[in-house]
């Protein structure tokens, strides 16, 4: 019968120790090393976390090899094309699609939830406009925790979901009022009668009094083919296993604080270019790009040791492959290249990077391929969506993730507080 342990031999005394494999229902097995510390006085050491699985979890699903990607075992492809973000939300909250008149209810109980305390409007007065509405949004959630309740009873399904669906619900509003604010421009409240989606749109784009645009000949409505980009764009970015920020929303939830101040952590988190930041600085490298012509001096660059300039928007840790979520987005550009007016500029200077770096041999060597962020900012940047808001449209996206992995940690009865050691090489 076949052990399913790994023994390991410490080759400076001879001791065996040996630890269980645990076998995951897909993807790889792990090694259990919880008492490698206590066994054998020392540590493992992972900076990074390349080897690591920090938790174990039911929620999303990544094989990197094959560039798969499931929610509750759905395909992100699935879920892109035939359901909408709403219903990718229950599932990921309840670990199945709704039935129509679960997704009814959720719906409204979110379109009621989109409001925000009044007393959180003045919050946003004490940022200059210039704030990056990251540093705004980070900070009104910390905030938003203020305004309910530490402790909840994570035997009781409807509080904590309660406490789902608000931050959930409340996203897109603080998302908005953030980005109005940076533009000295009065907030928009959100409507109950519009879709999730659809009220995002409206209270960043309308006017006071809730008029839309006007364009030249009358009201420029919003269109529904800009609903759906969107909502799909939310879709894909929904969670995404134990990635940097929500690995810190883990981390912070570990300690016993507010979920709401674990989810502004993973705010922060999410800001760098390395991580969900990347979105905004895709479309800044390529107007910084310019045209076709300057592709190949910036590919050079990137392969260049010496020079730490990065092709934003590609590479991964985990897709080794193509990144699902970028070939969803890349069908959707296509698609909306001529409906939307897709910046064709923008479009023929990043085609020409796609060209170049998947048949060269420093990014194929590396496994470098577009990531998620390749993609969106082109598409966003045609629904009249500025760039410093791009993250906050991932952060909307990957709210219901973080608060579902949040919930998940809460409810582990394995869980611990976060506390790795180091290897120490100072006096
Ligand atoms: C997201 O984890 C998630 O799931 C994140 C995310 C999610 O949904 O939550 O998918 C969202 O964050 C997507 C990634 C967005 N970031 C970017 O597009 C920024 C550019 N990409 C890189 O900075 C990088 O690829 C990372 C951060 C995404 C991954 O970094 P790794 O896995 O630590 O890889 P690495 O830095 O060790 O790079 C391996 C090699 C290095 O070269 P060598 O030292 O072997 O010679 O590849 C090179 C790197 O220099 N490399 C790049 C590169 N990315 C890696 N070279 C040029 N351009 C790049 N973009």
């Amino acid at each position: 019968m076949q052990k399913k342990t790994f023994t390991l031999i410490d080759n400076r005394t001879g001791k065996e120790v040996e630890y269980p494999i645990i076998e995951g229902t897909r993807g790889p097995a792990a090694v259990d090393f919880r008492n490698l510390f206590k066994d054998t006085g020392t540590f493992s050491y992972d900076p990074g976390y390349t080897s690591t699985a920090s938790c174990n979890s039911t929620i999303t699903f990544i094989d990197g090899a094959k560039g798969e990607l499931r929610y509750r075992g759905i395909p992100i492809e699935i879920l892109a094309k035939e359901h909408s973000y709403l219903e990718t939300c229950f599932l990921l909250l309840n670990e199945h699609l709704p039935s129509i008149s679960e997704l009814h209810n959720f719906d409204l109980e979110l379109r009621h939830r989109a409001f925000l305390h009044e007393g959180l409007r003045n919050l946003f007065n004490a940022f200059p406009d210039n704030a990056h509405p990251m540093a705004t949004l980070s900070a009104s959630v910390t905030a938003l925790a203020s305004f309910y309740q530490e402790h909840l009873d994570m035997n009781n399904e409807t509080e904590y979901h309660e406490m789902a669906h608000r931050i959930i619900a409340k996203m897109p509003t603080l998302a908005a009022f953030a980005y109005r604010h940076s533009l000295g421009i009065p907030f928009i409240q959100p409507d109950i009668d519009l879709s999730f989606t659809k009220n995002f749109l409206t209270m960043m784009r309308a006017y006071p009094g809730g008029k839309m645009h006007l364009g030249p000949l009358g009201h420029e409505e919003i269109k529904e083919i800009e609903v759906r980009a969107l909502d799909t764009i939310f879709t894909l970015h929904a969670d995404h296993e134990q990635n940097a920020s929500t690995t810190v929303v883990r981390n912070v939830a570990s300690t016993g604080a507010h979920p709401y101040v674990a989810i502004s952590s993973g705010i922060a988190a999410l800001w760098g270019r390395a991580h969900g930041g990347a979105n905004e600085s895709v479309i800044a490298q390529l107007e910084m790009i310019g045209s076709v012509e300057n592709v190949d001096a910036f590919i050079a660059r990137a392969k260049d040791p010496n020079d730490d300039f990065r092709l934003m928007g590609f590479g991964h840790r985990v897709y080794k492959n193509f990144d699902p979520r970028a070939q969803v987005l890349k069908k959707l550009q296509d698609e909306l290249k001529e409906t939307l007016g897709l910046d064709s500029r923008l479009l023929d200077i990043a085609g020409r990077i796609e060209e170049i770096a998947l048949n060269d041999e420093y990014f194929v060597s590396r496994h470098l391929y577009p990531n998620i962020d390749f993609y969106t900012g082109i598409i966003l940047t045609a629904l009249k969506i500025p760039k410093n808001m791009f993250t906050p449209v991932f952060v909307i996206g990957r709210t219901v993730g973080w608060i579902t992995q949040w919930i998940e940690f809460k409810k582990d009865p394995s869980s611990k507080i976060a506390r790795p050691r180091q290897l120490y090489l100072g006096d």
